[in-house]
């Protein structure tokens, strides 16, 4: 079994590379033969879906794939062949990174058909789950609708791929280690620190059963 972790985050081993890692170390365990790996987008050079439309150009040499033959050309057919996906972004402004959207824009469009029931020609539905890391709390991501914002993106690919995604939030984050170093008032270091030594180790237990879960379901595919 393929498993596949899209780190959606510049920082390849804080927040969401931890949790994605977790989610990884659950699906490991969950059967036999998994084979786990991270992409970390930021390492790679690519644009978000340029339009050239020769993925829907009937009888092209790209019809059904990206034309694109940049850094992540080969990614995109083997993420697309895997059993599990698991993005992870940091909320920037609301929404996933910018990284993080041109990099679905590219893997979910040539799949996607302008028919009357926007077909999938995804080459296999999978399995997927989205792990989002946030400075806010659950009450202000509530108050700030970012479910909402989050899901248009999330009900894309579990179109493109026959499988509704797994959502797990992981708020309060500590973005950096040493508050006191930075222009950084609205938060307190002391409560971020007790939240991250509290709250965090227990989103990591979540996310490990996540991959458990992405494990056993892709097992039973
Ligand atoms: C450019 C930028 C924009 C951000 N915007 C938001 C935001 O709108 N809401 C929020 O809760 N956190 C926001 N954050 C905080 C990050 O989402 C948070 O620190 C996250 O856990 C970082 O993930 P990482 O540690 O994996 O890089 C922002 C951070 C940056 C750098």
């Amino acid at each position: 079994m393929q498993v596949y972790a899209i780190n959606g985050s510049p920082r390849p081993k804080w927040n969401t590379s931890t949790l994605l890692q977790s989610v990884l170390d659950g699906a490991a365990e969950a059967a036999d033969n998994v084979l786990t790996e991270t992409i970390n987008l930021y390492s790679l050079k690519y644009k978000g879906c340029i339009s050239c439309m020769q993925c829907k150009l009937v009888g092209g040499p790209s019809y059904g794939k990206c034309a694109v033959k940049d850094e992540i050309y080969e990614l995109l057919q083997n993420a697309s062949n895997a059993d599990v996906l698991v993005f992870g972004s940091p909320i920037y402004f609301s929404d996933i990174t910018g990284m993080t959207r041109c990099f679905l824009e590219r893997l979910l469009f040539p799949y996607f058909v302008y028919d009357q029931r926007h077909s999938s020609i995804a080459p296999r539905k999978l399995r997927s789950a989205f792990v989002y890391t946030m400075n806010v709390t659950a009450e202000a991501m509530k108050e700030y609708h970012y479910s909402e914002r989050l899901k248009p993106m999330e009900g894309f690919v579990g179109h493109i791929f026959g499988h509704a995604p797994h959502i797990l939030y992981a708020n309060n984050t500590l973005q950096v280690k040493d508050y006191a170093k930075y222009d950084i008032t609205c938060f307190s270091e002391a409560e971020k620190l007790k939240y991250r030594e509290e709250v965090f180790p227990l989103d990591l237990a979540k996310a490990k059963e996540l991959g458990a879960k992405l494990g056993a379901e892709a097992t039973g595919d």
